[in-house]
């Protein structure tokens, strides 16, 4: 139980990663808040955070309003008493192909995975910084480091992606001295249930390209996050970290 008496916060939390690190999160302690546009999502997500008797506070909020997040995650936030964890977990990726891609295609993918995030940890921030403790865990992606080799179109996801892995560094040492971690996990493919639909032809080419052949487990992430999110991750921040079986090596 690394995470006895903390409190959590997850963006994404009705997603596939995201539930997956709430339950995570709670089976080592934490209460958890959980933040997502899905507001059915979320309600199936409570029983995998409240078996282990912790609390669960569901917060129904587009990510990308700024106002909303304030306001909606900031409540959640003095409802739990604190927050000592954010997890940013929301987003998603597009294909688009540079050439015809449409304002809007940019930036929803921008505000989904960049502005969201920025959004999220000023909502929680302040709460951290009168705690005197932090973590933040922001799920970036193997294409902010690759280019998003394995899906061509992916310009707007990777620079949005990209983005999230210069916040990370750049908070880190704004927060260094102040108890508050900021790393950030690369994931390449995951076997979610958004790989359920994959041809054989198009997994073989996609298990070509990762070194040990495995799709990442959402569980092994989630475990990462616990870890990062733990104090024994004290001395751990601006860490940009790929799991992705050696894709990106
Ligand atoms: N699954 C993978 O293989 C993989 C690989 C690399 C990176 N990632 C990244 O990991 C994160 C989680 O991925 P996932 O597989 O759980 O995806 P998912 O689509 O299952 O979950 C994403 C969640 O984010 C929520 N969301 C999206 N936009 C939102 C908004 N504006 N406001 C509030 N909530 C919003 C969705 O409702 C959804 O519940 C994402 O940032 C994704 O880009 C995933």
């Amino acid at each position: 139980m690394r995470l006895t008496g903390r409190r959590a916060v997850v963006t994404g939390a009705a997603g596939a990663l995201g539930s997956v690190i709430c339950g995570a999160l709670a089976a080592d302690g934490a209460d958890v808040i959980g933040a997502d546009l899905d507001r059915s999502g979320l309600d199936t997500v409570e029983s995998a955070v409240t078996a282990h008797g912790r609390r669960w506070i569901p917060a129904a909020v587009d990510l990308t309003d700024f106002d909303a997040v304030q306001d909606t995650v900031g409540r959640a936030v003095k409802d739990l008493g604190g927050a000592d964890i954010l997890v940013n977990s929301a987003g998603g990726g597009a294909v688009s192909f540079f050439h015809e891609m449409t304002y809007e295609t940019w930036t929803t993918q921008v505000d989904r995975n960049l502005t969201s995030v920025f959004n999220a940890t000023r909502a929680v921030l302040p709460a951290m910084l009168e705690g005197g403790f932090g973590r933040i865990v922001n799920i970036s992606s193997v294409a902010a480091i690759g280019g998003g080799r394995l899906v061509r179109g992916a310009t707007a996801y990777a620079a949005a992606k990209a983005g999230v892995v210069g916040l990370t560094k750049a908070l880190a040492i704004e927060l260094a001295e102040q108890g508050v971690t900021v790393n950030c996990i690369a994931p390449g493919a995951q076997a979610t249930g958004a790989r359920d639909n994959d041809t054989p032809e198009w997994r073989e080419s996609l298990l070509a390209q990762i070194p040990t052949r495995l799709l990442g487990e959402p569980e092994h992430l989630a475990e990462t996050v616990v870890f990062l999110s733990s104090a024994a991750a004290v001395n751990i921040t601006g860490v940009i970290l790929p799991l992705d079986g050696g894709h990106s090596i």
